[in-house]
């Protein structure tokens, strides 16, 4: 069967989408961006489109708008759904569990349930290291792989990511429809190349990277190192840190994958470098390669943080034939480049 080569993209206007979007039209891929803007920007649509220079089909809504998605469904025979609309900020789903179970959950059914209805063959759904919680490699094991049986995640936001993950291995197994990759993200940072799409937190950045190029162009005073007495070489936290852009191209050569899978295919894979870097590597990077001073202090450690976690990214090396294309420099710098030209009230 000739493949449709439209991917329906949730969430397609946030940070991770947005890229993945460029990066499946750089591939031949027709994307539909499905987000109801809750935790996106508009502007991001336009400079999407600048990027590529062409118009991208977008239907503002919410995956649980069952109608709307029922419409789009019609219009679009979709080779594969790439699902990344979710709540995501660990913090806020220690305060608000009820806001993520429910979002989180109830989107993906929806999602599942559309695909059904229309035997859409492929879905990518985004998941993320976190459902390891703090695992306990033995001795010798360079990143944590697939395997690790005892999942331990450390927030409710973990723990929708790891209820997401068996919801779409139940419904493969009862729909033979179907297949599904589950990628679990290590750190995202960095931005496209051309400084026109990047990570918009809102508020308060949760996340290093864009506390430190937030810090560093004046908007946050001084950022703090949660904990400095971790069994680490520096006392600090080690994370696998991967270019967005690699990530998103992950994306593209997962629905490629999956076009050549048997249905009834799930398949998890860790997306990552392999490399970890602690956060007084990181502002070192940042310092080093930017040329700007960094304001901040040590302070104490934060709640639900691992201490170190970073990738064996073997299977989807040698499954996808994808590896990592940029080191943790470039990616500092490219978030550099998007926080000096990002505009300031977004
Ligand atoms: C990284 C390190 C902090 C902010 C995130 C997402 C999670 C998942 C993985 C996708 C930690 C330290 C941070 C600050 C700091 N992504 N830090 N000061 O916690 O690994 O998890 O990436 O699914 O959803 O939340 O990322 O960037 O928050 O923290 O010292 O102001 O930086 O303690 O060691 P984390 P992070």
């Amino acid at each position: 069967m000739e493949n449709s080569k439209y991917i329906l993209v949730t969430g397609g206007a946030g940070y991770i989408g947005s890229h993945t979007v460029v990066e499946l039209v750089n591939a031949g891929f027709e994307p539909v961006i499905l987000d109801d803007f809750r935790n996106a920007k508009s502007f991001i649509i336009e400079n999407i489109q600048t990027i590529l220079g062409r118009k991208i089909e977008l239907i503002n809504a919410a995956c649980q708008d069952e109608n709307n998605l029922r419409t789009i469904f019609q219009k679009y025979k979709f080779q594969g759904v790439i699902h990344f609309a979710a709540d995501k900020a660990v913090g806020e789903s220690v305060k608000n569990p009820l806001k993520y179970y429910d979002n989180n959950l109830s989107g993906l059914v929806s999602i599942l349930k559309m695909m059904e209805e229309f035997k859409t063959p492929s879905l990518v759904f985004s998941s993320s290291c976190s459902v390891y919680g703090n695992p306990s490699l033995p001795e010798g094991v360079h990143g944590v792989d697939e395997t690790i049986k005892e999942l331990d995640p450390e927030s409710p936001y973990a723990n929708t990511k790891l209820i997401c993950e068996q919801i779409v291995q139940d419904w493969i197994a009862s729909n033979p429809n179907s297949n599904a990759t589950l990628l679990r993200y290590f750190n995202p940072i960095g931005a496209h190349k051309s400084g026109l799409i990047g990570e918009l937190p809102q508020g308060i950045p949760n996340n290093l990277l864009p506390y430190i190029t937030q810090t560093a162009v004046g908007i946050r005073k001084s950022l703090t190192v949660f904990g400095n007495d971790y069994s680490t070489a520096d006392g600090t936290c080690i994370r696998d840190y991967i270019h967005v852009t690699d990530l998103a191209v992950a994306h593209v050569k997962a629905i490629d994958w999956l076009w050549n899978q048997n249905v009834g295919t799930v398949e998890i894979f860790n997306v990552g470098t392999g490399k970890g870097s602690s956060v007084l590597e990181v502002i070192d990077i940042f310092e080093k390669t930017t040329n700007q001073k960094l304001n901040w202090e040590f302070g104490p450690r934060r709640e639900g943080d691992v201490q170190e976690i970073f990738a064996n990214p073997a299977k989807i090396e040698s499954n996808f034939g994808w590896k990592a294309q940029f080191d943790v420099e470039e990616a500092i710098l490219d978030a550099w480049n998007w926080e000096i030209k990002r505009p300031k009230d977004a």
